[in-house]
């Protein structure tokens, strides 16, 4: 059995978490997905900007969807990772076209979406809708592992799958709880549980660390190069 940490987790979110993001403001997935899309390769404080001014021309699916390619691209000018932008504006028409305008409500739904993968399905998931339903994006895998002193390789695929298991397990009780659950692995693990150094003497799951009892948190997470 894995450790509780989901009620430890939930009460250092609200007292030491991010929680004035703008995306945070708001449980309607279309903010969402925008946030969490611009996140991925980019940072909180260039994604900012670049949110608020496409939410002011684009403010919901239906005016993304029936933008021009050439409005998109250039709203999303300067971010990177371009094929993030053909995506959301793939993934806006799908919405339109196949679920009658209304994000699905369902991480398994989501992922069958352009662009979103599991990780960015069960953040819309769980911050709009509460669905118990796990992340596991760089961060979380580093927090994870560390937190079970988890030994397998994650450049393979069954160990990768065991850890997504674990995560599962790791979920909180209520769907309640969710969004700052999901909010606090994030937050963990971009502010104390970094790749080097981790900040283990601010850390709320100190006491029930397997790496961090073992003076081993930069072991983990074990990935060899394939
Ligand atoms: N990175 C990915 N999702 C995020 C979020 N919701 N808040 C802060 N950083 C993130
Ligand atoms: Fe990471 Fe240290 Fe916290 Fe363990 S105790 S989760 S290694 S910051």
């Amino acid at each position: 059995m894995p450790p509780v940490i989901a009620p430890t987790l939930v009460q250092w979110q609200a007292q030491h978490g991010r929680n004035h993001l703008p995306w945070q403001a708001t449980r309607d997935p279309y903010r969402v997905w925008l946030s969490e899309i611009m996140l991925q390769q980019t940072q909180v404080a260039t994604v900012l900007g670049y949110y608020s001014r496409f939410l002011a021309a684009l403010p919901d699916v239906a005016a993304l969807a029936a933008a021009s390619t050439d409005d998109v691209m250039a709203l999303w000018s300067g971010l990177g990772y371009y094929s993030r932008a053909r995506n959301l504006h793939r993934c806006a028409q799908a919405v339109m076209r196949e679920h009658g305008g209304q994000f699905p409500r369902s991480a398994a739904v989501l992922a069958t979406l352009p662009g979103i993968g599991r990780t960015t399905a069960a953040a819309i998931a769980a911050f709009c809708f509460e669905e118990r339903s796990a992340i596991l994006d760089a961060n979380v895998k580093r927090v994870l592992t560390r937190v079970l002193a988890f030994e397998g390789d994650l450049a393979q695929a069954a160990q990768e799958k065991a850890l997504w298991a674990l995560a599962e397990q790791l979920l909180p009780e209520h769907g309640h709880d969710m969004p700052r659950y999901t909010q606090a692995l994030m937050d963990l693990g971009a502010t104390v549980c970094t790749p080097r150094q981790p900040a283990c003497s601010q850390c709320p799951l100190q006491a029930v660390c397997q790496a961090h009892q073992a003076h081993a948190a930069e072991r983990y997470p074990i990935k060899t190069r394939k």
